[in-house]
């Protein structure tokens, strides 16, 4: 095995500039502000304009990722996009960003893990850039998840948001000095299709669809399923979950956050969390959380952060890195 690991050189973030308060959903469905708080955490989410699409806000949110990690646009010689909200059904968004960023080598697709799609996404790029494949790539979380919302569904429309996070990963030599991806851990199980999913699809319906969720039993699901993996994640990786300095997880729920982190015995403090802000923007909360917590001056670094998600499929992970 070679000693290849892959650095994260930078975050970038991208949120459309609409926002919708849960008094404006209160003006949409019949909810309330204080339900909406109290079961979720959520006080509003951004909303991407008409003619504004996932790979326009992935686009930006690369950008952003590149100029932080002050790395040039043409070293990039791999996207992996993740994504459950495709411009189109093909080609691949990652081909659509691909383009707008005026990139013309290398490889770039799409993987479709719903909210897991971060952790799949930085996996597979990880894994490319340890086996010599990839040497910079842009890991990138992007959704419009307002499009596939069914606005008159109360239980699942108050729930999501739009936004785009993006990941620069380079490859380095070891021996690793500590800053990289150190671990990751996937995990999914398609007997639970049921409760979390999209009622159409080209093969299917021919049409797009809308998101459908059994929202109480994916609750009931989460919890033992992230902290599973996390568990998993820390034991293969010889680390104890008290050393973690930060954790950043997939912004689902603020119930959820606090469950696994109680179930895990990590303090409140270390918990990043930007649901109250972006609800769940799915593939793109993992990346938004961490860039929001390096803006703030949180995350410093070389601290150990652990991230985590669940999401439709089932499919569920952890990923360990020293940023
Ligand atoms: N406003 C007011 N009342 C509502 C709303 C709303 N927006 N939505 C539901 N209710 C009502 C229900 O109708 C129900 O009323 P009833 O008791 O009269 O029947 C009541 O509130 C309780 O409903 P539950 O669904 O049991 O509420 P719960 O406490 O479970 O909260 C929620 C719902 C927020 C969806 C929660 O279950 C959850 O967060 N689930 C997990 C979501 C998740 O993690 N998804 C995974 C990632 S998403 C992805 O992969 C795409």
């Amino acid at each position: 095995m070679s000693d290849l690991y892959a650095r994260i050189a930078g975050i970038g973030a991208y949120l459309p500039e609409k926002i919708l308060t849960n008094a404006g959903m209160e003006a949409i469905v019949e909810t309330s502000d204080a339900w909406i708080k109290e079961r979720t955490g959520i006080e509003q989410r951004h909303i991407a304009a008409d003619g504004e699409l996932t790979s326009d806000l992935g686009a930006a949110a690369a950008r952003d990722g590149l100029k932080n990690a002050g790395i040039d646009i043409e070293a990039v010689d791999l996207i992996v996009v993740a994504t459950a909200t495709p411009d189109l059904t093909f080609p691949a968004t990652a081909t659509i960003i691909q383009e707008k960023l005026g990139i013309t080598h290398g490889a770039a697709f799409d993987v479709h893990a719903v909210c897991s799609g971060f952790l799949y996404a930085l996996a597979t790029a990880d894994n490319f850039i340890r086996c010599g494949q990839a040497k910079t790539a842009l890991v990138i979380g992007t959704e419009t998840f307002s499009r596939i919302l069914d606005w008159t569904d109360r239980t699942t429309c108050v729930l999501f948001g739009d936004g785009a996070g993006a990941a620069v990963l380079t490859a380095e030599s070891g021996p690793a000095d500590g800053q990289g991806v150190l671990k990751t851990h996937l995990r999914s199980d398609g007997r639970f299709r049921d409760l979390l999913y999209v009622d159409g699809g080209p093969s299917a319906t021919k049409t797009v669809g809308h998101l459908r969720m059994q929202g109480n039993q994916v609750f009931r699901h989460a919890v033992n399923k992230i902290a599973g993996s996390m568990k998993e994640l820390a034991d293969q990786a010889g680390i104890d979950i008290a050393d973690i300095d930060w954790f950043v997880p997939h912004q689902a729920n603020q119930r959820i956050l606090l469950g696994v982190s109680k179930k895990l015995g990590i303090p409140e403090h270390k918990v990043i969390s930007t649901v109250a802000k972006h609800g769940n923007t799915s593939a793109a909360s993992i990346p938004l959380a961490f860039d929001a917590a390096i803006r703030d001056g949180r995350i410093k670094r070389g601290d150990l952060v652990l991230m985590e998600a669940l999401g439709g499929g089932f499919t569920w992970g952890a990923a360990l890195t020293r940023y």
